[in-house]
């Protein structure tokens, strides 16, 4: 089926429509900055400007990122609190004009790597990773998804460990690679005490520069680039989309 996915960010909206059985993308992804925080008027209208790009008004399927339960937003870190507790998939159709569901941005990622990209016919236990604004995590088991993990907001020096290792606070804080990666290391050395993954996919916009940082990453897992790059969190949601169902 033809859905649209609506990958939500901490600093744009990317979507495009997606054909779900072969993963691929039917026309350039569209892109709308927003700011951060971010209010939800600014974010719904980006959401409507990206359906009427592509004249839709069927499924969308919406990657956020915060835990979705029943459709409803939960904590948020970097969109801002006004998301917060709102039903998404009622604010989202509304915007677009189409069926809108909700789904956390992480896990519609994994969804994508597990069925198109670097998961693909891996049957054991995997971890997803998307380095962003925050970490995003995602756990599958035998291809089957454990939703609304929060690895990101594991607790470290009184902090959520998002905010000493996402690959923003490389940008941020000027890290070199080797300096990244060494933060990365600490946060999947904590990560693999608590669920030992055979394998680790990391994602986001570091997947692409796999080449400067693979080579400083210590874990016992053996740990992938996503194969998706960018495209994965837009897939994903029309995946999602698909598997919850009409
Ligand atoms: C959120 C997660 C999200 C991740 C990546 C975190 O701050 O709590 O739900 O998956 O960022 O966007």
């Amino acid at each position: 089926m033809i859905v649209l996915g609506i990958d939500v960010g901490g600093s744009a909206l990317k979507g495009a429509p997606v054909n779900t059985k072969t993963g691929r993308l039917l026309g350039e992804r569209h892109r709308i900055e927003i700011d951060s925080p971010c209010p939800t008027v600014q974010g719904l209208a980006a959401a409507r400007a990206i359906a009427r790009h592509f004249k839709w008004s069927g499924p969308v399927g919406v990657g956020f990122p915060s835990v979705i339960l029943d459709d409803h937003i939960g904590v948020v870190g970097n969109l801002g609190k006004n998301w917060e507790k709102k039903n998404g998939a009622v604010l989202f159709s509304r915007a677009t004009g189409g069926r809108a569901k909700l789904f956390n941005d992480a896990d519609a990622a994994g969804l994508a790597e597990m069925r198109f990209g670097a998961g693909k016919g891996q049957m054991g236990s995997v971890l997803m990773l998307t380095m962003g604004t925050g970490i995003g995590s995602a756990l599958f088991f035998r291809g089957r998804l454990m939703p609304n993990l929060e690895f990101g907001h594991i607790p470290w020096r009184g902090r959520p460990i998002e905010r000493f290792a996402a690959a923003a606070v490389r940008k941020r804080r000027k890290l070199t690679w080797p300096e990244w990666a060494k933060r990365v290391n600490t946060f999947l050395a904590v990560a693999e005490r608590i669920c030992s993954p055979e394998l680790i996919i990391i994602g986001g916009g570091v997947s692409k520069k796999a080449d400067k940082w693979l080579k400083y990453i210590k874990a016992n897992a053996k740990v992938v680039p996503a194969r998706m790059g960018n495209d994965a969190g837009i897939v994903g949601a029309a995946l999602a989309w698909e598997q919850a169902g009409k």
